[in-house]
């Protein structure tokens, strides 16, 4: 008797979930996941930061981040890709007197250099600006908004396809020749809050077919 009271109260509670979660789902806009003001909050509050506290960040926070950048699509799926962190301090140093514009990797809590790894290279695929560097673009931008969602921030520092930034960086890393470092990106707890720019240009975008100004094909 008392199983058969037990059995009944699952089922009332299970109906009860089980429209409770249809609700939410038909009460969502159109096109959109739970969380999604989040994620949107996330991309258009990033913002580069280059002066960071002098606060270490744990493990497990830059393992999250870098396997955020590996969530990142790629070109058939090949992930030709290498991430180099670097926590080292004589490493960041030198990093930093070799390059004009990455003084702040000096400061940071750590940095990954983003590689593209050229035996990994799909079939046709070419070394010079092939689909590698869009896979370590794409996996660049979701570390950086990991790392904001973290409450952390960072910056992207090009070295690719400058070449002698290229060879001046393997140089101090140590690189193998396979490896092709993109960038350079700092990482570390923001020294203040930096705003976003509004780049939004309605401009800059169009639908279909192009048109000329006259609205001429
Ligand atoms: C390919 C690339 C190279 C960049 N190189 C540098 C750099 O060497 N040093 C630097 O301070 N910022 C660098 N940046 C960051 C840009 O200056 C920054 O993204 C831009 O000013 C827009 O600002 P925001 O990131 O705050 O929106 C680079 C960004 C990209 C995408």
């Amino acid at each position: 008797m008392k199983k058969t009271w037990i059995l009944v109260l699952l089922c009332i509670a299970t109906v009860a979930v089980s429209v409770r979660l249809m609700i939410i789902e038909n009460s969502r806009p159109e096109g959109t996941m739970d969380a999604s003001q989040e994620v949107i909050d996330c991309i258009m509050t990033r913002a580069s930061v280059r002066k960071y506290k002098p606060k270490p960040v744990n493990d497990s926070i830059i393992t999250t981040i870098v396997k955020a950048g590996m969530a990142s699509p790629t070109a058939a799926d090949q992930r030709a890709w290498h991430f180099v962190v670097i926590t080292d301090q004589a490493l960041k140093d030198s990093i930093s007197d070799s390059f004009q514009w990455m003084k702040m990797v000096e400061g940071c809590a750590f940095a990954v250099v983003v590689c593209g790894d050229m035996d990994k290279l799909f079939d046709g695929d070419r070394e010079d600006g092939g689909f590698w560097v869009q896979d370590c673009s794409a996996a660049s931008e979701n570390m950086l908004l990991a790392a904001h969602a973290l409450g952390l921030g960072g910056v992207w520092c090009g070295v690719y396809p400058n070449g002698d930034r290229v060879e001046k960086l393997a140089e101090i890393l140590n690189l193998p020749n396979i490896l092709r470092p993109l960038n350079v990106i700092s990482f570390g707890y923001p020294e203040v809050p930096v705003a976003p720019k509004d780049k939004w240009n309605p401009e800059q975008v169009t639908y279909n077919e192009f048109l000329d100004s006259r609205g001429q094909k």
